[in-house]
């Protein structure tokens, strides 16, 4: 049942939680070359809207606990000291306990005699920090764990390594309204940046102690790899065929041809959208539930998943509609026709071909030709594309809302069902 009182503030939610986040990752990213410490951290250095880790801590706090035979205090309590320790050990061990040390014997003389080979001497992991005051992750609130937390962190350094790459295939000059890291710091040390944090998201999410949310996460990153792929295959060409060998079929008269998969503009377009962003959230969602480990949890997942994927698919619709009508300077990144001169044609020109045919062979030479950006500019604006594309973000928004009605009510809930409405509405 809608909400009669003013509307819920999802940051304001959680506003000591996403500060703390935001602070604390600047510890994880400690490493013996300062400077690839300083390009890792760049851009938490800016402001952001942090609607990943938003999403993770809302989700975690709307069904942990759900359906738990135990009082939700005491059982968040011993999660919270049980996972603590293992959590709060520097995530650079690996390299303390297998760095070359001049006291171990040389590691090549095991090479050339494997049989008799000494076990190594035992090394205890280094201590981790005992004290309620140490450095990391403290529990704000007993409604939410140590690992939501840092999970809450592994998204964000996630998406800001693919943004520190994305820059550089892009040759963005701005991001959160600042220089961009190629243009600050070069396009090897940007590239090298966002491997860095790659790194140190993997080995904080090993520590979340979870498979599942191991595998949902790295899964997310090849997802943007192959949204990214996808989007350069989407650059002028009218119709991509895809043949995977994947569908091919072996049978006793031999092999049989792969179908050909004929994918249009749209499925491309949308297939995209979801690997690029909706799959980060849908599947960073679906780990918090996860890891809060409620009861019924398959349908919580079920639930997370789904909100997070409409959620997504909204938000960067919502982008490609910005890049037609934002200025520079509200979005902090380049405006206005970014993503033409890029070559992608987004929802908006999608829709205004089907009005202006015109647009067709500007899509199919991905805006290369002279005075395209300029004439297809003109078209998208007489056309009624941006609206279109914002009744498709509104109904994924809708979704979402949907999908939400199945969350007992609670304060995120509200906190989430805010979010959708505030996602539409950005920058309009
Ligand atoms: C921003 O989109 C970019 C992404 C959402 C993902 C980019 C992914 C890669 C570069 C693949 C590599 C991934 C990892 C994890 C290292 P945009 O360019 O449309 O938006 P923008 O206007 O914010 O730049
Ligand atoms: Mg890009
Ligand atoms: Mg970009």
């Amino acid at each position: 049942s809608p909400s009669t009182t003013a509307p819920i503030d999802p940051h304001a939610l959680l506003a000591p939680e996403l500060s703390r986040i935001r602070s604390q990752l600047f510890n994880l990213l400690g490493s013996s070359h300062p400077m690839l410490s300083e390009i890792a951290s760049y851009y938490f250095q800016h402001p952001s809207k942090q609607i990943r880790p938003l999403l993770v801590l809302l989700f975690s706090r709307a069904t942990n606990g759900l359906g738990s035979q135990f009082p939700l205090k005491a059982w968040a309590a011993e999660h919270a000291r049980l996972s603590a320790n293992e959590l709060n050990a520097p995530l650079e061990r690996a390299d303390v306990l297998c760095d070359f040390n001049p006291s171990m014997p040389d590691h090549t003389a095991s090479f050339n005699t494997p049989f008799d080979l000494q076990p190594p001497p035992q090394r205890a992991y280094p201590t981790p920090p005992t004290s309620p005051s140490s450095t990391h992750v403290p529990t704000l609130s007993y409604t939410l764990l140590p690992t939501q937390l840092r999970l809450a962190q592994i998204v964000e350094m996630i998406h800001v390594a693919s943004l520190l790459h994305d820059d550089v295939i892009d040759k963005s000059p701005l991001r959160r309204g600042a220089p961009s890291a190629p243009s600050a710091f070069g396009n090897k040390l940007a590239v090298l940046g966002g491997d860095f944090l790659l790194g140190r998201a993997s080995a904080a999410l090993s520590r979340l102690g979870s498979g599942e949310v191991v595998e949902l996460i790295s899964s997310v990153i090849t997802n943007l790899v192959e949204g990214e792929i996808l989007q350069m295959r989407g650059t002028g060409l009218p119709e991509v065929d895809v043949t995977t060998s994947m569908l091919s079929n072996t049978t006793t008269e031999g092999t049989v041809p792969p179908p050909s998969l004929k994918l249009d503009r749209w499925s491309i377009y949308l297939r995209k959208t979801y690997l690029k962003t909706a799959s980060l959230m849908a599947k960073g969602a679906r780990s918090a539930v996860v890891l809060g480990g409620c009861r019924e949890g398959e349908m919580w997942k079920e639930v997370a998943y789904a909100y997070g994927r409409n959620l997504g698919i909204a938000f960067q619709l919502v982008d490609d509609i910005l890049d037609f009508s934002a200025s520079s300077s509200a979005l902090g990144k380049p405006g206005s026709g970014t993503d033409l001169r890029l070559g992608l044609a987004t929802g908006p020109v999608l829709y205004a071909a089907e009005e202006y045919p015109e647009l067709e062979p500007m899509i199919s030479r991905a805006f290369k030709g002279e005075g395209d950006v300029e004439r297809a500019l003109t078209l998208i604006h007489a056309s009624s594309g941006v609206a279109r594309t914002r009744e498709l973000a509104t109904a994924h928004a809708e979704k979402a809302r949907e999908v939400l009605q199945m969350l007992p009510q609670s304060d995120a809930r509200d906190a989430l069902e805010a979010l959708t409405e505030g996602v539409v509405r950005r920058g309009w």
